[in-house]
């Protein structure tokens, strides 16, 4: 079985990719780690409490970094995933307590004390696995893999979605994207190369709700917010961002990947850009050189992730 430590903003797809990992039997969650993104801090933190309590999802929960690692504390999106981020559903109290320990250090924690087995799974604003590493670089060899769900690299034309160059949770914190990178760990990137391929329609929630029980209804209520927005766009379902992250660390076979280095831009007008240089393509000298070559997904078998989506729930 694989040991999963979870940093997230939950968050509609968030909360849809910890009940993947939650539902599936060879999949061993050891952590949550609460990041911002689609809610400020306090919300995202007591979203993740009112998940694992009311999933009975019985690990440590602890509470990560509000700002970036420059200090930008980004406005959540709430016309997404609604003003409690979770949709706008009803959320009863929450009884379930934090671990006492920031995230940074839960991370470092379990990673030591699991040494070679941890899968560090980040879709949200990914400053506390930056701290973490800034805060303990003996991690990264110690780590078995990590997978990100952020960034566009241009794949079926994927483009930012904050901004035309850049993804939500590369945007949020860029500095922490990039310095992942460009640390001597295996990391996948579950961009919206992908992500954007795979949709799920009313017609499949209707499904889960009818036949996926608490949480079947559950995912019906919290997408409704979301399945809005998306037919603002133009689409008949939504995009399955998060939950395809988890996804890749159940069933890789599903993604095609593409090797090279990845940097993403800390400023300007390509604020939260990823691009990568794919191995084997020759530049002159300059400060691409010695990056550690990082996994994208480039191709993904969207029926592949709806089923094995399905099954979990
Ligand atoms: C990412 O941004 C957030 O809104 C989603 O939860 C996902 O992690 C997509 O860009
Ligand atoms: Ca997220």
């Amino acid at each position: 079985s694989r040991k999963v430590i979870f940093d997230t903003d939950p968050g509609i797809d968030d909360a849809m990719a910890l009940l993947l990992l939650h539902g599936t039997p060879n999949i061993e969650l050891v952590g949550i780690t609460t990041a911002a993104g689609n809610g400020l801090i306090d919300t995202t933190t007591r979203n993740a409490l009112y998940l694992a309590e009311r999933f009975r999802i019985d690990v440590p929960v602890s509470k990560g970094q509000g700002a970036s690692l420059d200090g930008v504390t980004s406005s959540p999106p709430v016309t997404i995933h609604g003003r409690n981020a979770l949709g706008d559903i009803p959320l009863s109290a929450v009884h379930k307590k934090l671990d006492p320990r920031p995230a940074q250090d839960l991370i470092i924690d379990l990673v030591r004390a699991n040494p070679h087995e941890i899968t560090l799974v980040a879709t949200g604003h990914m400053t506390n696995l930056a701290l973490a590493l800034r805060k303990a670089p003996d991690i990264a060899s110690l780590v078995k893999d990590v997978v990100l769900m952020g960034g566009a690299f241009g794949h079926h034309d994927a483009r930012g979605n904050v901004t035309p160059a850049a993804e939500a949770n590369f945007h949020g914190d860029p500095r922490a994207a990039d310095e992942i990178c460009a640390a001597r760990w295996p990391v996948t990137i579950v961009g919206l190369d992908v992500t954007t391929q795979t949709l799920m329609t009313d017609a499949y929630f209707e499904n889960l709700r009818q036949h996926g029980g608490q949480s079947g209804r559950f995912l019906w209520d919290i997408t409704r917010v979301y399945m809005m927005f998306h037919r603002g766009l133009g689409l008949d379902g939504i995009y399955v961002n998060d939950a395809s992250a988890a996804a890749y660390v159940i069933a890789p076979e599903l993604f095609k990947t593409q090797k090279g280095a990845v940097r993403v831009s800390t400023e300007g007008v390509t604020l939260g850009e990823s691009v990568q240089k794919a191995d084997g393509r020759v530049y002159p000298p300059g400060d691409w050189d010695n990056r550690p070559s990082v996994q994208i997904c480039t191709e993904v078998d969207a029926e592949g992730v709806r089923s094995l989506f399905r099954k979990a729930v």
